[in-house]
């Protein structure tokens, strides 16, 4: 029997509700057809936005939303998708199948998107083959509230009021399809075009975000620090709010090599392969961070992980260039797992995005036609929408068995304890098995007696379940009843293959 012990007299950092956020890029189906319809569509919507869509990723409390890309992002020139849009440019989507982008959904559509969502903005700008200008005309254009050339055209094309850039990327992967550049010269870079991204309304500023590294490419982080950081003058204090860092899952092995695989149909070793892989996350923040640490000691940069999750094969059949992939337990696992680990380093991840929202990757959401279903990691993002904006508490696992088969060895548990500002706690747990249940014993530091369960919720199934258009409900979102009450807190059995939230008042 493991146990859980909650110090529920200490917080240690506030979880962003940004660490729940998603990515949406010109990819495949995500924007185009998952989101976005246009006006004229038989499918349900609101100025173009798919209504089922939109209602459901607003139950799922969405906190912000990455856009254009991604690769798309660095080959994007945003006035290609403003104006009346039978005259925008249509372009090749070079990077994602070759198919024409005719602009339909610019920056315009993605602003009613999120507002229709509630919300924020995460704009990825173009350093890879932008200029200085268009960027800085795309930050005037958005946010300038006053007479300018930008705001001028962004009130000739119907909106007179200026919105909200929460966050603003500056380039995407420049180490890969975002200009194959060399740390220090993409620091450099950063630091030019960083200085023209303004901040017109100082109530509101833009937070800025430097493109960090791939994976355990520590060497990129330690010299786009160093560079950012040689000779920053007084005046570029809050240049950097935050450094990204992008890691995929990639569940299957051959050669040496790590490789996708199928989505759906896999082996129990690749299934705790898959899950020991997306453990490494953890070493990825601890270690990045502590390059960051160097430069940033009291953690005022945010590490920014805005492209994480499972990355697959294509589902048959399916356009390589477009990213579709199932969804099962296995990703449920992964994002439960993901999500406990990025709780727990709240202190430094302060924004995240899976990707991708939508028909690509690892999705909350799949559509077909006027059809929609939520996957499993849907359930697992919606249950875990309690730890937005909530306090970690301290909490430790004690006696948690290692299992797994002899080249993939896990932890069977992972938790992550957070309270909100009502005082009510979130208990989120993951058993890794899946063969075995576990009970857990849960311990409450202070006034155990005086918590009642207000809320228990699971999702679990066999380890490649998935819901499919014609059975959409076969992995869902479930009342929990599993525990029992104790003088200490809790006993708790988890099922094996489970993620699972409680929550105490
Ligand atoms: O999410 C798919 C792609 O993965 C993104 O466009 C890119 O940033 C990353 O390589």
């Amino acid at each position: 029997m493991a146990k859980l012990l909650i110090n529920n007299e200490q917080t240690l950092s506030h979880i962003n509700r940004e660490i729940y956020g998603h990515f949406s890029e010109h990819l495949g189906r995500c924007i185009y057809e998952g989101l976005y319809v246009g006006e004229n569509s038989d499918i349900p919507n609101v100025n173009g936005m798919r209504k089922d869509v939109v209602e459901a990723l607003k139950e799922m409390q969405i906190p912000v939303l990455r856009w254009p890309g991604g690769c798309f992002a660095d080959e994007y020139h945003w006035k290609d998708g403003i104006g009346p849009k039978e005259s925008r440019k249509k372009m090749i989507n070079t990077h994602w199948g070759g198919v024409v982008e005719d602009n339909s959904f610019g920056t315009h559509e993605f602003f009613e998107l999120c507002r229709q969502l509630g919300c924020k903005t995460y704009i990825n700008g173009n350093v890879g083959s932008g200029t200085v200008q268009e960027m800085s005309e795309w930050v005037e254009y958005m946010t300038f509230n006053g007479v300018s050339p930008m705001a001028d055209l962004r009130k000739e094309n119907g909106h007179e009021a200026p919105w909200t850039v929460d966050y603003f990327g500056v380039g995407n992967e420049n180490w890969g399809c975002g200009g194959n550049m060399r740390p220090v010269h993409y620091g450099d870079l950063y630091r030019r075009y960083q200085t023209y991204v303004r901040n017109y309304d100082p109530k509101k500023p833009v937070s800025k975000i430097c493109c960090g590294a791939n994976s355990d490419d520590y060497h990129w982080t330690s010299e786009v620090m160093a560079t950012c950081f040689d000779h920053a003058p007084e005046h570029m204090h809050g240049f950097m709010d935050g450094l990204s860092l992008h890691y995929y899952t990639l569940p299957e092995t051959v050669d040496d090599w790590m490789v996708k695989g199928s989505a759906t149909d896999f082996t129990e070793d690749i299934w705790y392969q898959t899950l020991k892989r997306g453990l490494k996350i953890e070493e990825l923040v601890e270690r990045h961070s502590a390059i960051m640490d160097q430069y940033d000691p009291e953690k005022k940069i945010g590490m920014i992980v805005d492209e994480w999750g499972i990355w697959t094969d294509v589902e048959p059949g399916t356009n390589p260039g477009f990213l579709y992939q199932q969804n099962t337990m296995r990703d449920a696992l992964v994002a439960g797992l993901t999500l406990n680990i990025f709780n727990k380093h709240s202190d430094r991840v302060k924004m995240a995005c899976i990707a991708q929202l939508i028909n690509v990757l690892q999705s909350v959401i799949l559509t077909e036609g006027d059809k929609m279903i939520k996957t499993p990691t849907y359930a697992v993002f919606h249950m875990y929408r309690h730890h937005q904006d909530a306090e970690l508490l301290n909490s430790s696992l004690m006696d948690v068995d290692i299992i797994g088969t002899e080249d993939n060895e896990i932890p069977k548990i992972s938790e992550s304890v957070s309270v909100d500002k009502d005082g009510v706690i979130t208990i989120t747990l993951n058993n890794t098995s899946i063969s075995e249940d576990e009970v857990v014993e849960i311990v409450l530091t202070k006034d155990a007696a005086k918590y009642q369960v207000c809320e228990a919720r699971y999702v679990t199934g066999a380890m490649n379940a998935h819901n499919t258009f014609d059975e959409p409900e076969n992995v869902v979102e479930q009342d929990f009843t599993c525990f029992e009450k104790t003088s200490d807190g809790l006993k708790v059995t988890l099922p094996k293959c489970s993620v699972v939230c409680l929550r105490l008042k």
